[in-house]
Order: structure tokens, then C-alpha cells, then sequence
């Protein structure tokens, strides 16, 4: 069998699992009292998605989902590696839950996800945070109703994290939090192996989902009513790379776009060295692919670009912004951006600014270098200090919040076309929805336009946010 197919989890495995679902379940309702279940999650979309997985495998158990940790029978933090200060705050969490568990011994405290994939984090819980019941990895999401099912019956502490290449597992039941865009993966893992990057070894190697299950699953949202959907991978990139059958991110991107319903696609992330010419031609010709590029540049100094194992360089990566932006000249691009990478100096940082004032991204994600115990860039020295590197990344906001800012003063006054997502969260009073270019725009609106795609004037932009009125009202 192929290093993929074993990668594979069988139809009986998750059959098995789904037997489970429904011990639990028939036990719990012997109790007839209701259940719930708190759960958090950190980091990125796969994490969220992931997240959706796990509630919906807890909402066939029986349980409903909480907000509130007091209510919780089950406590779950769906963790994120990729720096620090997010495991920092799931420590200080699980850490806050000891009194809790102390007058509630029935409570179940879970930690899964990417943390989990680290030894030394495993070994802390087991020394030092014994009132955690159950500790899981990206692998082993499947067997989550298992693990369930020994703490429960068992009482006993459960960990379940294996080292291996991946897992791609279909099928797993799903309530989705958001009711407009539906997040679909495409694949996972990651081989790059950037020298800063923790993720191929928490998420292991690449592997592609098969055709046939991304479009079902796409069939169905559609059928649900979704509009929007975000197709995702750590590199979409790389889709069908490790796929006997003949097909790439492009090909996947024109089938999904047959899908009748569905109007609108986005997909995250792009690795820049294999942005193709074929995948730019397919989104400049196609209506329903948001014009729209989320291609991180990471640092804009050839030599951090070379440390950090990017394989492009400057030149490079700006030569296919021209190509893109010559084909798609309405493109919002997005990025991300690492402060103070080892061996980044002063000048090095400068040439990062030059790449921002050169692409005039619509917007940026910063932040500052973490170190990440097990990568490369761990062992590489530090040439300016933390506090250098933190005034770098307030200018370097600065900077952006200033282009961002005069990018979307030119939709002042122009109409755009919205999907509705809501009332804004911020303030009640107005709807929220996104551009094509997913920029967010709020405005006053009746709830039920809700999920629909209208079109608005916008009369007031800022940097992060914009104003605008339902057209023909
Ligand atoms: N430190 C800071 N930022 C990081 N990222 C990945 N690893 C690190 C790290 N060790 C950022 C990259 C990536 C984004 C998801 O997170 O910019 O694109
Ligand atoms: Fe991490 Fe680089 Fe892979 Fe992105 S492409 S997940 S930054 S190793």
C-alpha cells in the first residue's frame, strides 16, 4: 500500500467509532439529564475545522455546546503550536481548571490538536496537570469517541497521541459554526519545512482528500443552502501532488466551481513558489473564484528568505504579484509576515518594508518570531533584541494599517457586492457581510438578508472595517 493509502482510515474503523457514539449516547439519556460541552479552539481554520468535527461527534453523544465552563460536563482547548503565546494561554487555562475539577470529579478537561504533537507538552500534562482526563493529537481526532467512552466508563486519565505521517479521515459527523461560509478541507499537512514552522511536524506529512469526497461534501452544502465556501490546506497548492490520479489544485478548483449553488470560493493558503500560471489563468477566468490571494511573503531580505528555507526569493515572489496583478487587476492580496526571524537585522527588516510599500497588500498578518522547540530556526542566533523586534512590528502595522487604509478608500462611494453573514458582533444594530475581496463591510439591513449576496454602497472606509448601505433601498 502507498505511504497515502495507509493514510487512509477505513470505512469499518470510523463505523466502529460511530458504534461508540451511540453507546454513549443510549447511556447518557439513561441519566435523562441534558449534557454539555464547552469547547475552544485556537489557531487556524484547520484547527476550527477540526473543532467542528469534535462538536458534532459530542452533539451524537448527546451533548449540547456551552459557552459557559460552569455548565460543562465536558471541557475541551483545541490547541494551536505555532507560537508560543497561544500555548502560554492554554496552560493558563487547563492550569485555572484544578479547583473546578477538584469539586466536580465527574467533569471530563480534554486537550487535543497541535500542542498534543509535542512530547515534552504531553509530558507536562502527565507530571504536572493531573486533572487533565484526556489528551489527544491531530492524528487520533477520529477515535475521539473512544477516548470518550474510557474516560467515561473507566474513570481513568487517557492519552492517545501517535507519530505518524497522518491521518485523513471521512465521514465524521459536523456542526459547522458558521451558517454562510463553510470551511472544506482539501487536504493536509505540509512538507515545506520552513525552518521557523512547527506544522509538518504536528500535522504531518502532505496528504490529499479524494476528489469524489471533496465535491460530496461541497454537493452538500450547497444543498444546505451555503453560498460560500473556503477550500483549505496548509498548501493547496500541493493538492494531487501525492495522488496516483492526474490532478492538481486547478483542476480540483474548476470542478468545484460545477457545483450548482454554490457562488462564491475562496481558498487558503497559497505557498508562493508554486503559485502556477494555469492556477492564475483558472481565477482570472472564472466568476465565481473571489478574486482574491492570501500568498505570504514571510520576510522581504533574500537572506532571511534563504534561512528560513522559503525557496524564493524577492525578485521572485514580485515577479508573480506583476503576473497576477497584470492578469486580475482587482486581486485583493494578503500576507503574512514574520518580525524578527534569527539572523534578521535592522536593514534586513527595511527590505520587508519595501515589499510592503511595493504590493500595496489589502491587508497583513504580522507577528512576532516564536521559537519553536524541534525546528531548525530554534538553534539560530538572535542579532537584535525583542524589543527591536517589537518597535519593527508596530511600524511595520503602521505601515500597513496606512495602505490598507487608502486601499479601501477607493470603494468609497463604489457599490460592491456583499454575502450577509449577520448582525455585526460589535455592534447589533448593523449587518455584517464580505466583499469578493473579503473585505468586511457593515451596514444597517434587515436579519433576513441574511446568507443572501446583495449590493451595497460604501459611504465610510477605514483601515479595518467599512460602512455602507443596501443599493435600490
Ligand atoms: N513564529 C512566528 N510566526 C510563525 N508563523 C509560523 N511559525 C511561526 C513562528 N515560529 C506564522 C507564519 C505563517 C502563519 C500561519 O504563522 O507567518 O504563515
Ligand atoms: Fe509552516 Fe511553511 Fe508549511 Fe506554511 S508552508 S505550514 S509556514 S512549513
Amino acid at each position: 500500500m502507498s505511504r497515502r493509502e495507509n493514510a487512509v482510515i477505513s470505512e469499518n474503523e470510523i463505523q466502529r467509532q460511530k458504534n461508540i457514539i451511540s453507546e454513549i449516547k443510549s447511556k447518557l439519556d439513561l441519566n435523562n439529564k441534558k449534557r454539555y460541552a464547552f469547547v475552544e479552539t485556537y489557531g487556524c481554520a484547520q484547527n476550527t475545522d477540526d473543532s467542528q468535527r469534535i462538536v458534532g461527534m459530542l452533539s451524537e453523544m448527546g451533548y449540547e455546546r456551552t459557552y459557559d465552563k460552569e455548565m460543562a460536563d465536558v471541557i475541551l482547548y483545541n490547541t494551536c503550536a505555532v507560537r508560543e503565546n497561544a500555548e502560554l494561554r492554554v496552560f493558563g487555562n487547563i492550569g485555572a481548571l484544578k479547583a473546578m475539577k477538584a469539586k466536580r470529579p465527574d467533569l471530563i478537561i480534554g486537550v487535543c490538536g497541535c500542542m498534543m504533537q509535542q512530547e515534552h507538552i504531553v509530558e507536562a500534562i502527565k507530571k504536572k496537570y493531573k486533572h487533565v482526563d484526556i489528551v489527544f493529537g491531530t492524528h487520533t481526532l477520529y477515535r475521539f469517541p473512544e477516548i470518550m467512552s474510557k474516560a467515561i466508563e473507566k474513570n481513568e486519565r487517557v492519552f492517545d497521541v501517535i507519530d505518524v505521517d497522518g491521518a485523513i479521515a471521512e465521514d465524521l459527523p459536523v456542526v459547522r459554526e458558521n451558517t454562510t461560509n463553510a470551511m472544506v478541507s482539501v487536504m493536509y499537512g505540509c512538507n515545506n519545512f520552513c525552518t521557523y514552522c512547527i506544522v509538518p511536524y504536528v500535522r504531518g506529512r502532505e496528504r490529499s482528500r479524494d476528489k469524489e469526497d471533496i465535491l460530496r461534501e461541497v454537493k452538500t452544502l450547497a444543498d444546505e443552502g451555503y453560498k460560500e465556501i473556503t477550500l483549505l490546506g496548509q498548501n493547496v497548492n500541493s493538492y494531487g501532488n501525492d495522488l496516483d490520479e492526474d490532478i492538481d489544485f486547478s483542476d480540483l478548483l474548476k470542478m468545484v466551481e460545477k457545483v450548482e449553488g454554490i457562488e462564491r470560493i475562496r481558498f487558503v493558503t497559497s505557498h508562493p513558489k508554486d503559485i502556477s500560471d494555469k492556477l492564475i489563468d483558472v481565477l482570472a477566468n472564472s466568476n465565481k473564484i473571489c478574486k482574491q490571494l492570501h500568498l505570504p511573503i514571510q520576510a522581504g531580505s533574500n537572506k532571511i528568505l534563504k534561512a528560513m528555507n522559503r525557496k524564493y526569493t524577492r525578485e521572485e515572489y514580485l515577479a508573480k504579484i506583476d503576473k497576477i496583478k497584470a492578469k486580475i487587476p482587482d486581486i485583493a492580496l494578503t500576507s503574512d509576515i514574520i518580525v524578527g526571524f534569527p539572523g534578521e537585522t535592522n536593514e534586513d527588516f527595511e527590505e520587508t518594508i519595501k515589499v510592503l510599500e511595493k504590493v500595496r497588500y489589502d491587508s497583513v498578518f504580522s507577528f512576532v518570531y516564536s521559537r519553536r522547540k524541534g525546528t531548525p530556526a530554534a538553534k539560530m542566533e538572535d542579532v537584535i533584541t525583542l524589543e527591536e523586534k517589537k518597535k519593527n512590528l508596530a511600524r511595520l502595522m503602521d505601515v500597513q494599517a496606512e495602505i490598507s487604509r487608502e486601499k479601501n478608500k477607493e470603494l468609497e462611494g463604489k457599490t460592491v457586492k456583499i454575502l450577509v453573514e449577520g448582525p455585526s458582533k460589535t455592534d447589533k444594530t448593523f449587518l455584517t457581510g464580505r466583499t469578493d475581496g473579503g473585505k468586511i463591510v457593515n451596514f444597517p439591513g434587515d436579519v433576513k438578508l441574511t446568507g443572501e449576496i446583495i449590493n451595497v454602497k460604501i459611504t465610510k472606509a477605514n483601515a479595518w472595517s467599512m460602512y455602507g448601505e443596501v443599493e435600490g433601498e
